[in-house]
């Protein structure tokens, strides 16, 4: 681990938390949203109905997500035990190698030439999501290329996108703008981000920032 740590710090990771500025609609500015400590991405607009009122309309969540070594896999199961809905995991047509050293190399090819791995998920309904949370571990100061390839290939159009990932101290990074640039038309809602080593105990806080989102989190 402390090879590909310094892979990322001499390569390409510039560990700079850049703090998002609030952006009003100019439609329907309903609810500015506070940022919290761990939030970083916000919504333009709430648009007047928080994610949870849409879901409660018969709109379908979709938990979307790629993981490497299974930390963001635990945090997207940690959402979807809140939130329900579908949770589809974003796959290569090529899996990436286990060795860390090995998948540090691939991800910084990928990441200079601004490559788009093929991907092997398909998803045929996404007509019936209004909310897609969109989850990944920060490679490279940004999401993995397989979700480049996913955001061109599949139209979000103005639904709510809710990002989360993991990390080992990029936060964000340059995901946010990556991610706004790749569905320009969505309403990209507070994100939720925590170190991939602290996980297994992020359930609270996890629950905070759904619960700031108006999903109902008691169980
Ligand atoms: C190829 C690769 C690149 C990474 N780049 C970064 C990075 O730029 N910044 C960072 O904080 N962590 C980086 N990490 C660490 C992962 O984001 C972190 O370990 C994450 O929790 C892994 O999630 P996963 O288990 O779902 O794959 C990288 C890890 C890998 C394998």
């Amino acid at each position: 681990m402390s090879r590909l740590r310094s892979l990322f710090e001499q390569s390409y990771v510039t560990v700079v938390y850049q703090q998002t500025k609030l952006q009003q609609s100019r439609r329907s500015f309903l609810k500015s949203i506070v940022l919290g400590a761990t939030s970083i991405v916000v919504a333009p607009a709430l648009s007047g109905m928080s994610a949870y009122a849409a879901e409660a309309e018969g709109n379908k969540v979709l938990i979307l997500y790629f993981s490497h070594s299974g930390n963001t896999r635990q945090l997207a199961k940690q959402i979807h035990g809140r939130v329900g809905g579908d949770m589809v995991e974003l796959k290569t047509v090529v899996p990436y190698p286990q060795e860390y050293t090995a998948v540090g190399e691939q991800a910084r090819k990928e990441l200079e030439s601004n490559a788009r791995p093929q991907i092997a998920t398909e998803i045929s309904n996404l007509d019936e999501y209004h909310t897609v949370f969109i989850g990944f571990p920060i490679w490279g100061g940004t999401m993995p290329m397989p979700f480049f390839t996913f955001l061109e290939k599949y139209n979000l159009g103005d639904r709510n996108v809710i990002p989360f990932c993991t990390h080992e101290g990029s936060l964000f990074n340059r995901s946010e703008s990556d991610l706004r640039r790749l569905c320009p038309q969505a309403r990209i809602l507070k994100g939720f981000e925590v170190r991939g080593s602290r996980v297994s105990s992020a359930q609270r806080n996890v629950d905070a920032w759904l619960n700031s989102l108006g999903f109902p989190t008691a169980n």
